[in-house]
């Protein structure tokens, strides 16, 4: 053979690769609104960064006619390259071949990149688009699944993984991401489900549709298993990129620092009208977030989710923070079960990745009733409590309103080891309400209205206030809400060097 024709033959192999299962499946993934997964790669990553790897590899299958029937690749794109810059790896389910299933070869391919990702401390972001376990490999594919899901748990806190469901992933093809730090989905053309509908029908007699069994929204509303929402492929892709830039690319790392453009000092008048005078009036605690933090830019996570607490990430002083809120204008900003669970893996993924983290508090305790107590609220609350505690990053804390009860110790306190810990005038840091407690303390001495609202009054004046707590201590300053974004930015420098760490331990036991 010629040096022209060995070229030449390299040539063809790429570009025979390249085409995946063909004109006419690439024709119906267009068809179904859904990119390729090298089309997706490119709009992921930086212009012509991408390197790929094992483009040659084809599946090792003999039975079901297997054998004859080997596209290189074997239904999966994968490699390195860079976002803003940085290393990143990247692998892309592609569903033209065999459904994107996972085969034992294809499986070898994403852990050779999750081994290098784990090497050379970068993240790994996966496009999933799968129809699960390669059926025609039974135990190999599964092998190959298993192979995957331990190096998820391996590079937990070590590098962030980031999971893209592009398409309908079934099966074994949801656990992976499952593991992984956070998952985006696609509105209409994306599914995770462990069984599928014609299975449940079987099973269970009930009839769903594969929108409303594991659609984006059903994942991101009502199971909280996905994090974030993208009308489509390219949003997904733009949204994974801004994602990143919040993110350090290990967990020796520090995140990323923008200049920041923004006013250090700038002070907002708006925000001393912000808390409404009557204390049961509900606010929207967005409007204290959002002109505290650099250019009013927040990627909020999980936001159709658990909606009565908010958690996403900012930058303050060009520097990355994660911001935990609760938030009065749903359900009075209670915890409850989601919002426990939810505002809990924010702050740990924070923890993990050298992200302060920035508590608004105004909660007034824990919901009350069976449907809470039956679902398990006392552990659910627990692994709140627990993350908090447990994070070593800087913490700053700012009780904007009400800090009632265990929800006062829980939402990161002087007590469970917040760095600096504020309160605005309008705090009320107390037992419980003011009706609560003179319901509890005056049962069977308060006879009329008069006399009740008198005592509610009393309570409220001496009790519910930051005076006590910062009298204590457990206050360290109480701050007029127009200078908050300056208080911050001061904390946060003060904090900037903080050396905690945990004591020795394998790992601790969460209440999960
Ligand atoms: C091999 C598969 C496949 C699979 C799809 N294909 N899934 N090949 N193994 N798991 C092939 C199809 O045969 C078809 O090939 C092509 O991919 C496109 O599939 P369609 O069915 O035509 O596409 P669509 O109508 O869009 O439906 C997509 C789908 C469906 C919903 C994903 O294909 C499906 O239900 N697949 C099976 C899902 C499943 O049960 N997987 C196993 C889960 S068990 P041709 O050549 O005909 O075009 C599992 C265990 C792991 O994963 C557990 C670990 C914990």
């Amino acid at each position: 053979m010629s040096l022209q024709s060995k070229i030449e033959l390299l040539e063809q192999k790429r570009r025979q690769a390249e085409l995946g299962g063909g004109k006419e499946r690439i024709e119906r993934q267009h068809k179904a609104g859904r990119k390729t997964a090298r089309e997706r790669i490119n709009a992921l990553l930086d212009p012509g960064t991408f390197v790929e790897i094992d483009e040659f590899v084809t599946h090792r299958a003999t039975d079901f006619g297997m054998d004859k029937n080997k596209i290189l690749g074997d239904g999966l794109v994968s490699g390195y390259g860079k976002i803003d810059g940085r290393l990143m790896f990247v692998f892309a389910q592609d569903f033209t071949v065999f459904g994107g299933s996972l085969s034992r070869a294809n499986a070898d391919k994403i852990v050779k990149i999750m081994d290098m990702a784990m090497k050379m401390g970068a993240p790994v972001i996966g496009l999933n688009d799968s129809g699960g376990a390669r059926i025609q490999e039974g135990v190999e594919s599964l092998a190959g699944y298993a192979d995957i899901f331990y190096r998820n748990v391996r590079s937990s806190g070590v590098i962030p993984q980031i999971s893209a469901i592009l398409g309908p992933c079934a099966g074994g093809a949801v656990y992976s991401p499952a593991i992984t730090d956070f998952i985006m989905m696609v509105k209409e053309t994306s599914y995770m489900f462990v069984t599928g509908p014609d299975v449940i029908k079987t099973v269970t007699n009930e009839e769903v549709t594969m929108e409303e069994l594991g659609g984006a929204m059903t994942h991101n509303q009502k199971s909280g298993v996905a994090h974030f929402t993208a009308e489509d492929d390219d949003q997904a892709m733009i949204m994974i990129r801004e994602l990143m830039s919040f993110l350090p690319s290990n967990n020796m790392e520090d995140p990323p620092v923008k200049v920041c453009t923004d006013d250090l000092c700038r002070e907002e008048p708006k925000l001393d009208e912000v808390i409404p005078p009557d204390p049961n009036k509900p606010y929207d605690m967005m409007d204290i977030i959002m002109p505290v933090i650099d250019n009013n830019h927040f990627l909020e996570v999980q936001p159709h989710y658990a909606k009565n607490i908010i958690v996403g990430f900012a930058r303050i002083a060009g520097k990355p923070v994660g911001i935990v809120a609760n938030q009065p204008a749903v359900l009075a900003g209670v915890l409850d079960i989601n919002s426990s669970t939810k505002a809990a893996r924010f702050v740990r993924f924070c923890d993990a990745f050298n992200i302060p983290l920035i508590t608004f508090e105004d909660v007034p305790g824990f919901l009350p009733g069976t449907t809470q107590e039956f679902g398990g609220i006392i552990k659910h609350g627990a692994k709140l409590l627990y993350a908090f505690a447990e994070a070593t990053v800087p913490k700053i804390t700012i009780i904007t309103r009400k800090a009632y009860g265990g929800a006062y110790d829980v939402m990161s306190s002087k007590h469970i080891g917040a760095d600096y810990n504020f309160a605005y005038p309008t705090a009320e840091i107390a037992v419980m309400g003011p009706e609560g407690a003179v319901n509890i303390i005056y049962r069977n001495k308060i006879n009329t209205d008069d006399e009740r609202q008198k005592a509610v009054e009393e309570y409220r004046e001496n009790f519910a206030s930051p005076y006590k707590a910062a009298e204590l201590g457990y206050i360290d300053e109480i701050i007029f809400p127009h200078n908050t974004r300056k208080k911050l930015v001061q904390a946060l420098e003060m904090t900037q060097n903080k050396s905690a760490s945990n004591p020795p331990k394998k790992h601790g036991n969460i209440p999960l």
